[in-house]
């Protein structure tokens, strides 16, 4: 073993074609994933307050936008849905003339290429603002999972290629692969939110997706932020009822968690690079406390250093293009 003044790491680190030899983890736009919501609607482009550059479509004004996101190499979506209507049990989740089941169809008549995933959760559907369905006062588990079921087999009718459940009831993951097989959709992968914190840092999203509860909040359901094994027990029951990738969420603050998850499974682990941590990148940046593009490539590749495989973020699109721009 050699020491100082033999060893000098310092060596490897002189020039950037030498850096870029051994760098160890790096960004692909492969790897991104892009959150779009869409408002029921119609001619509606209308960007979120809080976070700058992200805007919420009517589905008819979608194809522009997908050409581009599809141009610019990003593979997969994410999709929210705004209802007009909302609701105790968020009926216009699991109606087949929903906003996100057309949007679906809207997206694989434009740009089929583009992977559609769909998250599953009644939180933007329900009139009292939570994920599932309220009886005196709590989250009622059970009643639940057949809804998130029906919205799921929904979606996959509509043309989704991927469910994402991010409600956190238990048992969700087996029920809806049950109702997903017995409908004829045993080849649709469920990425699993397994590991979603109770987090402040979904604040701008709410306002997005107006999906805040109206009383009380989701710590009875969402996961309590000091836990990591419990996370790894969530992920262990998920991947057990058959999740086929598993999502932490948020990354910044969880990277320890992602790492472990990592090394703890086999299945895909996806990052969810949450609106609050958008926004506090663009704020500062705005103000030009920070230097945007530094930091955006330096927080996607900390998530992938921790072990994400895939990474759902809102800096998807100039990300995309500053990594073309590097190549
Ligand atoms: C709920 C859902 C939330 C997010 C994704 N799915 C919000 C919540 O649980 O309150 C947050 C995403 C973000 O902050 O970017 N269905």
């Amino acid at each position: 073993m050699a020491y100082f003044p033999e060893l000098r790491l310092r060596r490897l680190r002189r020039t950037e074609a030498l850096r870029s030899m051994v760098r160890e983890s790096h960004v692909d736009v492969k790897d991104l994933i892009y959150p779009l919501f869409v408002v029921e609607s119609h001619n509606l482009k209308q960007e979120v307050i809080s976070m700058p550059g992200v805007f919420r479509y009517s589905p008819d004004l979608l194809p522009r936008e997908l050409e581009e996101i599809a141009r610019l190499g990003i593979p997969a979506l994410l999709l929210f849905g705004i209802p007009r209507e909302k609701d105790e049990v968020g009926s216009s989740a699991y109606d087949s003339e929903g906003v996100v089941q057309e949007a679906i169809r809207v997206i694989k008549g434009s740009t089929p290429e583009l992977v559609v995933v769909t998250d599953v959760c009644l939180c933007e559907y329900t009139d009292h603002g939570h994920c599932g369905v309220v009886s005196d006062g709590y989250v009622d588990n059970d009643r639940t999972l057949e809804l998130l079921a029906e919205m799921a087999v929904s979606h996959a009718e509509a043309g989704a290629d991927i469910v994402a459940p991010s409600d956190m009831m238990d048992g969700r993951v087996g029920t809806i692969r049950e109702a997903l097989d017995e409908n004829g959709f045993e080849h649709i992968p469920i990425l699993s939110y397994a590991a979603k914190y109770a987090s402040a840092f979904y604040g701008p999203f709410r306002e997005a997706a107006e999906s805040s509860p109206r009383f009380g909040d989701r710590r009875s359901y969402q996961m309590d932020p000091p836990n990591w094994r419990e996370a790894l027990r969530e992920v262990e029951q998920d991947v057990a009822e058959g999740a086929d990738l598993i999502m932490i969420k948020p990354a910044l603050a969880y990277l320890d968690v992602i790492q472990r998850v990592r090394l703890a499974v086999n299945c895909p682990v996806v990052a969810y690079n949450v609106s609050g941590e958008y926004a506090m990148v663009k704020a500062a940046a705005q103000r030009g406390w920070v230097e945007e593009r530094q930091i955006v490539i330096e927080i996607l590749t900390a998530i992938k250093r921790a072990g994400a495989d895939l990474t759902v973020t809102y800096h998807a699109r100039e990300a995309a293009s500053w990594l073309q721009e590097s190549k």
